[in-house]
């Protein structure tokens, strides 16, 4: 990758828990949808009905022993009964900044040298997440790292004429079907024809199939954070990934890794 040089390469990356933050000072970090729960958006009613889903659901995703396919039914019954109720909440659109900013949300340490040294060389980071892409934009917006090479693929709102949400777009996207997202999303794939090494970042076993609409791949890293119940999920990270980070709340090896292949180093 190195020899081939920064014009061939590009990366995709997860977002919630892997470009963001697990935890700090032993309290975990919100995901895009957790976010807007613990806001001030949500009735009180409305968010214990959200963490009983989180409580339910949540141990199905992360659980190791079972399949991608066995789970796959009760992730698409999380993200749908969680997008109803948020959607139940009338939520405004003008209001979706304030909340971010008020929020726990954190971006991994270092992310400002990843996003500048992408931003520098003109390499694409392709942001492929099962979260809720206004939230996410508006994180890394407010963090300053919104650049003109950032795409991200996700799940948005739909507003209506009031900018009342009313409903979610397109396709769900949730942990475990990003390889039929990005099959749907081979059109920006192809705008990237010449770009066929791959550095991918990802914290589940669902985001190992993020690359799959770029065509001719030559090479392809895999970085993986693993976050939760480190041990009983080690052994199936190490043989998905090529790289396994853990207890590391920093972007320091992708950094380093990609200082490294674009020669900066
Ligand atoms: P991602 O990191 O693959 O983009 O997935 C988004 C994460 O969002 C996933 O790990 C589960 C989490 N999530 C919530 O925290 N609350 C929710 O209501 C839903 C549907 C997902
Ligand atoms: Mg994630």
């Amino acid at each position: 990758m190195r020899q081939a040089g920064p014009n061939t390469v590009q990366i995709i990356s997860d977002f919630d828990m892997t470009l963001t933050r697990f935890a700090f000072n032993g309290k975990r970090c919100p995901t895009c949808h957790n976010i807007l729960d613990n806001s001030k958006l949500i009735s009180e009613d409305c968010k214990v009905k959200l963490e009983h889903l989180l409580n339910t659901y949540y141990p199905i995703e992360i659980d190791s022993t079972r399949s991608v396919e066995d789970k796959t039914p009760y992730m698409v019954e999380w993200w749908t009964k969680a997008h109803e109720l948020l959607v139940q909440q009338k939520i405004n659109k003008d209001l979706l900044a304030v909340v971010v900013r008020e929020s726990d949300a954190m971006l991994r340490e270092d992310y400002q040298i990843f996003f500048d040294h992408l931003k520098e060389r003109n390499i694409p980071l392709l942001i492929f997440s099962a979260g809720i892409g206004d939230v996410l934009e508006e994180v890394i917006r407010q963090a300053g790292v919104f650049y003109p090479n950032v795409k991200v693929f996700s799940n948005y709102m739909d507003f209506d004429e009031t900018g009342t949400l009313r409903a979610f777009k397109g396709e769900l996207i949730h942990t475990y079907n990003k390889r039929e997202g990005a099959l749907l999303n081979t059109g920006h794939f192809q705008e990237l024809h010449d770009r066929h090494n791959v550095l991918l970042l990802g914290d589940s076993i669902g985001d190992l199939t993020m690359a799959d609409g770029v065509q001719n791949i030559e090479n392809i890293l895999k970085i993986g954070y693993l976050n939760d119940k480190v041990e009983e999920r080690m052994e199936s990270y190490l043989k998905s990934y090529d790289v396994v980070l853990v207890k590391d709340e920093t972007m320091e090896v992708p950094n380093g890794i990609l200082q490294y292949i674009t020669g900066s180093q």
